[in-house]
């Protein structure tokens, strides 16, 4: 039995709020806000570099324990400042040439599609979309009829922002290694919420945030890159830590992971998102995705009940990202109104997954995101809340 109460009593925000915005930043829990405002009063005390050499230990621990969620070993984890700056980090990495291809999922995210699109432009690289199956997810059928000499890239987003779907991502590494292609995942939606091992899934990148299903700091994210790449994936800014200046002529990049990263960053926010991985290793993830299919299976049951409502969520193993529209209501107008009643939900539009969305009739979906610390009382009131607001 997962224990929510303790869940709860770790997390004070639950008595303030009604949280169903984990898929935009999740509520800290109370070790995760100490640990990040230990080291800014450490800061404050004795200076930021004496802080910082005070804390090295701990600093060193947070990459270990995030190779343990991850599966991975710790010299092939970055650690950035945003999901996207990790997956950024590594895409641009690649070097492409023209003619070259990139396979890509019909719900991919807003910020890596624009990327894809910009490196078509300047490279005369061609993007092209895999089908989707009957459920909406990522066709691996139809990806193994794409792949020819010319594809480059396999990039996936594994949990796509705008809804319950979960890619088959495992089943779509074996396509990349079978066919020896470079395998990028987007994993952003993914990690704390479920378990993903990298060895199992075969991605050679991964991108991961710190503040959503993890529960962490704002300002973090985390790139893998498989050990026997790294050295093949020249970051295309370096600083004089990414790379050693060895001779006035010279730069040596460092063989790890570690040259995507700068040498400035928040080490407050760095130890907020280790106390994060390792409070999320405590509960287990495979308790807690448990936890999060059952609630949000919950969820979508009492919002089926509404004539006026439209689930949106795509997928046979749906996540806890529970979307919908209602018939005559603004999503914009349903979160405002949510709000105003101490509930937090968001919308997701358009332009986060375009494809996706245009090929849906989508324009917006109002986005209700469960944790495993939220409860069926919350989804009572949810609904009541729903049902106050005409819905
Ligand atoms: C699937 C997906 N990828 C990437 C991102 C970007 O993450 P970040 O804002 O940390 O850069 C998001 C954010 O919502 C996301 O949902």
């Amino acid at each position: 039995m997962f224990d929510i109460e303790k869940a709860r009593r770790d997390t004070p925000g639950c008595e303030k709020v009604l949280h169903f915005n984990n898929a935009g930043a999740a509520l800290m829990p109370t070790g995760v806000r100490d640990a990040v405002v230990n080291h800014i009063d450490l800061e404050m005390m004795m200076g930021g570099y004496e802080a910082a050499n005070r804390v090295a230990e701990p600093l060193a621990q947070v990459y270990t324990s995030t190779a343990k969620l991850l599966g991975c070993a710790a010299d092939e984890v970055a650690i950035v400042e945003s999901a996207t700056n990790a997956w950024v980090n590594a895409f641009y990495a690649i070097p492409f040439k023209r003619g070259d291809r990139i396979l890509t999922a019909r719900a991919e995210y807003g910020a890596n599609y624009v990327a894809f699109m910009q490196i078509a432009k300047q490279r005369g690289v061609q993007i092209d979309v895999i089908p989707v199956d009957e459920y909406g997810q990522v066709s691996v059928e139809a990806l193994r009829g794409m792949i020819d000499e010319r594809v480059k890239l396999i990039a996936i987003t594994h949990i796509p922002t705008n809804g319950g779907l979960v890619n088959p991502a495992a089943a779509i590494g074996q396509v990349a290694r079978e066919s020896n292609i470079l395998y990028l995942l987007d994993a952003c939606q993914t990690i704390g919420q479920m378990p993903l091992n990298v060895q199992e899934v075969g991605c050679d990148m991964l991108s991961g945030t710190s503040r959503k299903f993890l529960r962490g700091p704002r300002g973090i994210g985390f790139l893998y890159v498989k050990r026997d790449l790294i050295p093949q994936l020249e970051p295309v800014t370096l600083d004089h830590d990414a790379a050693e200046w060895v001779a006035p002529d010279r730069y040596e990049i460092r063989k790890d992971a570690r040259r995507f990263e700068k040498w400035e960053s928040s080490i407050a926010n760095r130890l907020g998102f280790g106390a994060a991985v390792d409070y999320a290793l405590e509960w287990g993830l495979d308790a807690i995705w448990a936890r999060v299919q059952e609630i949000a299976s919950t969820l979508r049951i009492r919002l089926a009940e509404f004539p006026s409502i439209t689930l949106q969520d795509l997928g046979v193993e749906k996540c806890g990202i529970v979307t919908f529209t209602v018939e005559g209501l603004a999503s914009a107008d349903i979160k405002a109104q949510l709000a105003k009643r101490g509930i937090n939900v968001t919308v997701s539009g358009r332009g986060s997954t375009l494809l996706d969305m245009d090929a849906r009739g989508l324009k917006e979906v109002v986005r209700a995101s469960v944790h495993y610390y939220n409860t069926e009382a919350e989804i009572e009131r949810f609904c009541e809340a729903l049902k106050a607001i005409a819905v």
